[in-house]
């Protein structure tokens, strides 16, 4: 009977949450429930030693913690402690291997799992902290159930465009548990620089991992800094690294790069190339720093011919490097590599064409699936397993590989079918190294990938059920987890690699850890900003992005105007703006503005005390005959580059800056633009023209061709002229393709500007079809 009182009573008082007000715990746990009352952690609370290493590990880790940021001492006692306690209940035996539960009751704590699942329980702990280090530790009446979905959790980070000292790689494998990943992927050799000791091979630090200057600015850049970078990481390091990540269960998987990416080791020894009596090429248009006479660390980003040669010599450098490596990483992965290998030197070579007669390969990608696949026996035959990226895939996959996808999903989907673990990186999704503001304050890559396209990714592509895709167990069979993948080219600081991946790294820890039914956008926005307290409380910097002003830009109700549009997700303020850049009156926003005339305008969020909340954005409109006028696309622009959508052509909006404000980019890949506008009445026209981007670098090309063709009643189309902007490579500079007209009247317009094709050999991206990027149609 007492026990029914009491369990009544129990029931009363529990408050079974989904999702609680005040609790902000990322990733969301498999099961939390909480009732009414607190749990007071202070210098009273006595904590339990324990024999188990793991138990007694997270027992200094959490006592440290708490001392250091709260000044709370808790005191050690035996394995059964008494009195308000916090119990640390190590159990190899739980339910699962990374698992944990807490429990928190008025008198107790009590922190249960595996080695693993205690040190995950430890990190959840600590987001039930106050992100301030003053006040009374008030936790709550908890009890929490949880394990992950994704037996593989990463992040990669690229050492090589810049590198990073080893008390920042542990800062960043701290930045990892905390969100509760288990794998660091390392990049760490490509053409910019060579970053780990190879004993046998000693130039591959003296030469390999210097070069003499670095390019300004996005590539090609506006000059070059002449300031040498260089850095490597000693055998010493690298173990001791590899030990502080494996006591916070985090496996390192190292990469070497190969057969492309070769710059760094080539410049060390010129016999790994086909041609090791050919200099290095400067890439058109990038400004050089020193001798470019002989092989050369480049200094430039993209991708570069002179590559590993499959020879014998090759093999035996390759085999002993990665001896090396796998002496220093218990990882089973050993990542290889293998993308952006353009085959030219294998087709100039006489050595590699014998070679492909000789062992009956069809072409040169049957070649570079011969190089994997020879790898992959090695690596092998260590016990080891190859990961590469998904390229690995041209001319037949090697058998026992596991495939990054990167190019987007349809690698990850042509493996996942070959019967291969995937591990999902897709550059639409989880590019850290993307812009998260449309607005951008610094330098990116380009791209434009918000919080909300990070949380709202689906590893198990949607082509395969969920019994294709799960053992079971439930557990994804083929796809082992995904990774966000943070490339430095733009990344020259820990700030600034903190601030790509803050709040980011947040989003994607509850695609990768959270089950599929409780992920939720609304809780996890909840959530943030208890999350960015907490990347403050840890002294790390990240992005405010999700709270920037977000600006759109629609056609009026009449087609004669545009209408602006301002919102925040920051409740606090209010929205201002002002008319130009030198007038000081300001307005307050209440509704969308009406826009009809040329003129730059700005607004920010302002708090009462007419302080700001968030930066200030510009926005410049130009007006032109076609402005706000209704226009159709006959094929949608790519998904990853929609703008917002074929309105984009014309909303009055010609961006200054590259890549920088890519939402105001149409991209269509390997795709033609064909657009026809409807300026509302016959007009004179003198002038048509086309906006585009040229940027080799990022597969970027203009048109092959553009015709403008005119009617009068929608139907019946004339072509007026087809301009070409350039052949065999001899682009024009200017972005604008253009063509004037004299006595031409026409109400409606089609523009169909072909796609430049495949991208040529030894371009960036060769032999994969070219992207189109439009902006604006101008009519004059
Ligand atoms: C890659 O981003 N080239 C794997």
């Amino acid at each position: 009977m007492k026990n029914i009182i009491i369990l009544s009573l129990l029931l009363i008082c529990t408050n079974t949450f989904g999702q609680t007000t005040d609790i902000a715990i990322i990733p969301e746990p498999v099961s939390l429930k909480v009732q009414k009352g607190s749990f007071l952690l202070d210098n009273n609370v006595t904590i339990n030693d324990n024999d188990l290493e793991g138990a007694k590990n997270v027992m200094h880790m959490l006592t440290g913690y708490l001392d250091a940021n709260y000044g709370v001492k808790l005191s050690i006692t035996g394995p059964h402690p008494n009195g308000r306690s916090i119990r640390i209940e190590q159990d190899n035996q739980f339910n699962q291997k990374e698992g944990y539960g807490i429990t928190i009751t008025h008198d107790f704590v009590v922190l249960k799992g595996t080695a693993q699942g205690l040190f995950y329980a430890v990190q959840t702990f600590i987001q039930l902290l106050p992100s301030v280090k003053n006040g009374a530790l008030n936790l709550p009446l908890i009890s929490i159930n949880d394990y992950p979905r994704f037996g593989y959790r990463g992040m990669h980070l690229d050492v090589c465009r810049h590198f990073f000292p080893t008390e920042f790689v542990k800062k960043y494998i701290d930045y990892l548990a905390f969100h509760k990943f288990n794998y660091f992927h390392w990049h760490l050799t490509d053409d910019q620089g060579w970053r780990i000791e190879i004993k046998k091979y000693e130039k591959l630090i003296t030469i390999g991992s210097k070069r003499n200057g670095t390019i300004i600015g996005r590539y090609p850049g506006t000059g070059n800094d002449n300031t040498p970078h260089g850095g490597f990481y000693t055998q010493d390091e690298i173990r001791d690294v590899v030990k502080y990540a494996a006591d916070r269960f985090i496996t390192i998987i190292p990469e070497i790069e190969m057969p492309g990416h070769a710059s760094a080791a080539i410049a060390a020894y010129p016999d790994l190339s086909c041609f090791p009596d050919e200099s290095t090429q400067v890439p058109k248009g990038a400004a050089w720093s020193g001798s470019t006479t002989g092989k050369q660390v480049q200094q430039t980003w993209g991708v570069f011919e002179d590559v590993f040669c499959p020879t014998e010599n090759t093999f035996t450098f390759l085999e002993n490097v990665l001896d090396e490596v796998m002496a220093l990483f218990p990882s089973k992965y050993i990542h290889i590599g293998g993308d952006e290998c353009p085959k030219e030197s294998w087709k100039r070579s006489p050595f590699c064409q014998q070679l492909i007669k000789e062992k009956g390969l069809k072409d040169e990608n049957g070649l570079q699936s011969y190089f994997i696949q020879r790898i992959e026996k090695y690596v092998n035959s260590k016990g080891k397993s190859i990961v590469g990226w998904d390229e690995i895939l041209e001319g037949g996959l090697a058998p026992n590989a596991t495939v990054m996808s990167w190019r987007g999903e349809k690698g990850g989907i042509a493996a996942i079918k070959e019967g291969h673990h995937v591990i999902m990186t897709p550059d639409t999704y989880v590019y850290f190294d993307h812009s998260q503001n449309k607005h951008e304050d610094s330098v990116t890559i380009g791209g434009y990938l918000p919080l909300e396209k990070v949380y709202n990714y689906e590893p198990v592509p949607p082509v395969f059920t969920e019994a294709q895709a799960s053992d079971s167990m439930g557990k994804a069979k083929f796809v082992l987890g995904a990774q966000a993948n943070l490339w430095t080219e733009y990344i020259t600081n820990p700030r600034k690699v903190e601030y790509m991946i803050f709040p980011r790294m947040s989003a994607l820890s509850e695609v990768v850890w959270t089950p599929k039914a409780k992920k939720d956008w609304s809780n996890y926005q909840r959530k943030l900003p208890a999350m960015l307290k907490r990347y403050e409380f840890m002294g790390a910097s990240y992005s405010k992005s999700y709270y920037d002003l977000q600006s759109s830009v629609l056609p009026s109700a009449d087609f004669n105007g545009l209408v602006w549009k301002l919102e925040s997700k920051n409740k606090e303020g209010h929205i201002i703006y002002v008319k130009g850049r030198s007038n000081n009156a300001t307005f307050n926003y209440s509704k969308s503005l009406v826009i009809s005339a040329n003129g730059e305008y700005g607004a920010a969020l302002s708090r009462k005390d007419h302080t700001f909340i968030s930066n200030w954005i510009w926005q410049k409109f130009a007006f032109n005959k076609a402005t706000g006028k209704k226009i159709i696309l006959k094929d949608k622009p790519a998904d990853n580059y929609p703008g917002s959508g074929a309105f984009t052509l014309v909303n009055g909006i010609v961006t200054t800056e590259k890549l920088s404000q890519s939402s105001e980019w149409l991209g269509f890949l390997g795709k033609d633009l064909d657009a026809t506008i409807d300026l509302g009445k016959p007009q004179a026209i003198r002038k048509i023209a086309l906006d585009v981007l040229r940027q080799e670098g990022s597969w970027i090309y203009p048109p092959s061709s553009v015709e403008f063709l005119t009617s009068a009643d929608g139907r019946t189309f004339k072509s007026q002229a087809i301009v070409h902007p350039g052949t065999n490579g001899n682009w024009p500079n200017e972005r604008k393709i253009e063509k004037e007209f004299s006595n031409l009247n026409a109400r409606y317009i089609q523009i169909i500007a072909k796609n430049y094709g495949i991208i040529p050999s030894g371009q960036p991206g060769s032999g994969t079809p070219a992207w189109l990027f439009a902006d604006e149609i101008e009519v004059e």
